[in-house]
């Protein structure tokens, strides 16, 4: 029977190279905080229990880990990643099953990475997980001796030695609670930081007779991120995976370097999607649904056969049946659209359920907003809304209705009507030739003067 696996988030650091108001790890990747997509990371290897470690002056990050289900621990001050790990031990009680420690600031590691590091511990009592950087730097060095890893040295403590070995610490580990928390509450501050490191343990446990091993990661995976170059090389690295994905799962991408994607988007297989296109979180698109370039698209979901853009931009509670079509510079919000409808031209179309086969003429806009509240559109199956029409909400516009040009609507429109609502036109002969010679007349007359 698998063991009951737990998690502890550490988050307690000060994050000052991010020059920021907001705690490092709050800031997004893919559209999700790095703290979300660590805790996603211990729920995908079903960790019953996660406990998220803060410091008193990270309000906003225990706000967040709280609102992401995850129970608090407070270090305060902080001494250390051995000493953070000491501080969840209360707020993981009788938990007897296996611990992972995972940093907040290091989002990119994947649930089969995690799940080998659980894995792992069915034959060693602990095991870190390492990568071999191109710049080993201050990591810490992985000190390995046949299958086995002997002990971590941190960067300032280590002989020049140590220093040369390229295999170091993601920082990321796991063993039994009971192994954990009693090696941490003996590791000591006596070393170059004068901090408690988690790192110690391996050697404490080791002198137990315990065994440890090392999972190797890549360096992608393990990236951490502290400044805001960390996060650009994070946010790329993560949209390369998601390309590559996208593509391995039959999605076409016209130019892969331009498509962003978020960390929940849903393509199927045989969509096309051009250059410069931008997808928001929460988007599902459906098979041979084409998207030209330069469309930006969140909280949608569309159907199959669909064409977008370019420049359309689909803003959230977006719905689009198949074989829709929304054209170039047309904003959608919270628009749900029948099956094979059409709006093609520079529109808006907010809060307004449209059904099948509706024909939004050019430059068509819901008057949605009075200044205080949203009113709803409704547009019945097959109507024609000529171009130009200005719908003011709430106004319902029935099924096979005929909407004249340029018409402001303010009134309903019954099924299979025609509704006109502008000023009649007026032909007056002759008066634009009249009017050409008094002017070219009255400026010849000034000229003389
Ligand atoms: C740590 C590891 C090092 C590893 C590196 C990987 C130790 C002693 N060293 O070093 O071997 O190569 O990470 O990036 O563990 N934190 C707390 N409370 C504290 C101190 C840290 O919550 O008192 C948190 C930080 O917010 C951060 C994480 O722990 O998320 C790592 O701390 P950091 O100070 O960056 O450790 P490093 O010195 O980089
Ligand atoms: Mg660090």
């Amino acid at each position: 029977m698998k063991a009951a696996r737990a998690a502890i988030i550490l988050a307690a650091g000060k994050s000052t190279r991010m020059k920021s108001s907001r705690s490092k790890v709050l800031h997004h990747i893919g559209g999700r905080s790095m703290l979300s997509w660590v805790a996603n990371l211990a729920r995908s290897v079903d960790a019953d229990k996660i406990v998220c470690v803060v410091g008193e002056a990270n309000v906003d990050v225990r706000a967040a880990a709280e609102a992401l289900g995850l129970d608090i621990a407070v270090q305060e001050p902080q001494l250390g990643t051995g000493h953070a790990v000491d501080c969840a031990k209360a707020a993981l009680g009788d938990f007897s099953g296996q611990v992972a420690v995972l940093y907040a600031d290091t989002p990119l590691i994947e649930p089969s990475t995690l799940e080998h590091v659980f894995d792992a511990l069915d034959t060693a009592d602990v095991a870190v997980l390492g990568f071999e950087p191109e710049d080993a730097g201050a990591y810490g060095r992985l000190i390995v001796e046949g299958d086995d890893l002997v002990a971590i040295v941190e960067a300032k403590d280590a002989s020049a030695e140590q220093l040369a070995v390229g295999l170091c610490n993601s920082g990321v580990m796991a063993a039994s609670a009971a192994d954990m928390f009693s090696a941490v509450a003996r590791v000591d501050k006596n070393n170059a930081k004068g901090e408690y490191y988690l790192t110690d343990i391996v050697e404490i446990l080791r002198g137990d007779g315990k065994r440890a091993i090392v999972v190797k990661a890549s360096e992608t995976e393990v990236m951490g991120v502290n400044s805001r170059p960390d996060l650009a090389l994070a946010e790329r690295a993560f949209q390369d995976r998601m390309r590559s994905r996208m593509m391995e799962a039959g999605v076409t991408l016209r130019d892969p370097d331009t498509t962003y994607f978020a960390y929940d988007t849903v393509i199927a297989a045989d969509a096309d999607i051009g250059a410069n296109c931008v997808f928001g979180p929460n988007v599902k698109i459906g098979g041979n649904t084409v998207i030209h370039p330069f469309c930006h698209i969140e909280g949608t979901q569309i159907g199959e056969g669909a064409q977008i853009g370019p420049f359309a931009r689909l803003r959230p509670g977006t719905e689009l049946g198949d074989t829709t079509k929304v054209g170039n510079f047309v904003e959608t919000k919270k628009a749900k659209v029948g099956n094979c409808s059409k709006i093609n031209h520079l529109s808006y179309i907010g809060d307004a359920v449209l059904g099948e086969g509706v024909n939004v003429g050019a430059g068509t806009i819901t008057c949605n907003y009075d200044g205080f509240n949203k009113h709803m559109t409704q547009i019945g199956d097959g109507a024609f809304i000529g171009t130009n029409s200005s719908l003011v909400a709430p106004v319902k516009i029935g099924s096979g209705a005929y909407l004249g040009s340029g018409g402001v609507i303010t009134e309903n429109v019954p099924d299979d009507a025609l509704a006109v609502a502008r000023a009649k036109q007026v032909n007056k002969d002759g008066w634009a030739k009249r009017y050409r010679v008094a002017q070219a007349k009255r400026k010849s007359s000034k000229r003389k003067s």
